[in-house]
């Protein structure tokens, strides 16, 4: 029997009424993480001074510990992700550890940046901002949506990059659209132009086997926030060792200068805990069998596919191979096809019904992106396909 579904809320604080299908947006920490986390306040409140300035971070710890907590931390987080603790440093959200990257790229007139039109949102207003006041040039990669050969990326990634391109931004899984890109052999093809490479992993950790360094990109930012069931605010940062000396903070702190893992473990009087927590998110995972979490979530995002697409006649353009956790699928003509439509829709599914889940107007029509996270189950989405359905 599954032990997956709707009984599995019983490890989440979220409201036993909601059908929450936004996982990817906005992800519900399980309570154990939340309980660690708390843990880790309360031992902070014992002694701030000895803990933050003595044994948090290798800026200034002077306690016995074998490590810095930080880099403990990071290290179980990086052999999570295939990675050396050493070539990875916490940042709040995948947002920052953008930022940082692209701040400290030292871009001159005239360089470009390449950034797909499928991006999110905040990313590509990060890469205009450093843009701008650089003087550079940001080039948009034009991904058609839907496609249903992931091989036509990779030629359109290498048909934009110019002499000039300094770095390609590269989504692992994207936003709105929940594809997972062959990111790899996109990264391949741009290395071999000699273009540097900054992916955007935000979805990625817990939703798909991940060995970072064997990706063959420069930087990978990532949450964990999402999918790895840390407490909010917790994202990573992985830079190639080639990568690391000169990448600076968006915030600059006592460790400026001081070598890449020290500069990012203290940028100010924080609370760390998000980040000291995210090991016990991995736990959960691995408690629960993280193949086994990943298969039923696969199978339900792709469950939910075909149960909605037979239902409403209508085709879902995206192969199997590009869907992870997420899956954006067409809704039926009747519901509009504006972006203020999807608005209105989105709204009216969580105050009406208690429904979750992100509405978009793509191409014409409006579609909706299902997170399918261990404490769903096909409940969830009949409620959904009703919900619809009583509207049209
Ligand atoms: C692809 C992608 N990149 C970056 C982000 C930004 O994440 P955060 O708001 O945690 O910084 C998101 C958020 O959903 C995302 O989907």
């Amino acid at each position: 029997m599954n032990r997956f579904g709707r009984k599995m809320l019983e490890h989440f604080p979220l409201e036993p009424q909601a059908v929450y299908l936004n996982h990817g947006t906005v992800g519900v920490t399980p309570r154990r993480v939340l309980e660690a986390q708390q843990a880790i306040r309360d031992e902070i409140e014992r002694h701030p001074a000895r803990y933050l300035l003595r044994e948090l971070s290798g800026l200034t710890a002077s306690s016995g510990l074998s490590q810095p907590r930080l880099r403990s931390a990071a290290q179980e987080v990086a052999e999570f992700l295939g990675a050396r603790g050493e070539d990875l440093v916490f940042v709040g959200n995948a947002t920052t550890g953008v930022n940082a990257v692209l701040r400290s790229l030292g871009l001159e007139p005239g360089d470009e940046i390449l950034i797909a039109n499928l991006a999110y949102g905040a990313v590509t207003n990060a890469a205009a901002f450093v843009a701008r006041e650089r003087g550079a040039k940001v080039v948009r990669l034009e991904l058609p949506f839907p496609l249903a050969d992931p091989g036509l990326y990779v030629e359109a990634v290498d048909q934009a990059l110019t002499p000039r391109t300094k770095v390609a931004i590269l989504d692992h899984i994207t936003s709105e659209t929940a594809l997972i890109l062959p990111l790899a052999e996109m990264a391949e093809r741009a290395r071999a132009k000699g273009v540097l490479v900054l992916a955007d992993g935000a979805h990625a950790p817990g939703q798909i086997p991940l060995e970072i360094p064997a990706l063959g990109v420069d930087w990978y930012v990532a949450n964990l926030h999402k999918w790895a069931f840390a407490p909010r605010g917790c994202g990573i940062l992985w830079a190639a060792p080639e990568r690391q000396k000169g990448l600076h903070p968006p915030v600059i702190s006592w460790g400026l200068d001081q070598g890449f893992t020290q500069e990012f473990d203290w940028v100010g009087t924080q609370d760390p805990s998000a980040y000291l927590a995210a090991p016990e998110g991995i736990r959960f995972m691995r408690d629960l069998g993280v193949e086994a979490m990943r298969q039923y979530n696969h199978d339900l995002a792709g469950g939910a596919a075909q149960m909605l697409m037979e239902r409403w006649n209508l085709e879902l353009p995206t192969p199997q191979s590009m869907i992870g956790s997420m899956v954006t699928l067409p809704l039926p003509q009747g519901l509009g096809s504006s972006p203020a439509d999807a608005a209105r829709l989105k709204d009216a599914l969580l105050f009406e019904d208690h429904i979750e889940v992100p509405v978009m107007a793509i191409g014409g029509r409006l579609w909706a992106r299902i997170s399918a996270q261990i404490y769903n189950d096909l409940s969830d989405i009949e409620r959904f396909a009703q919900a619809l359905e009583r509207r049209l």
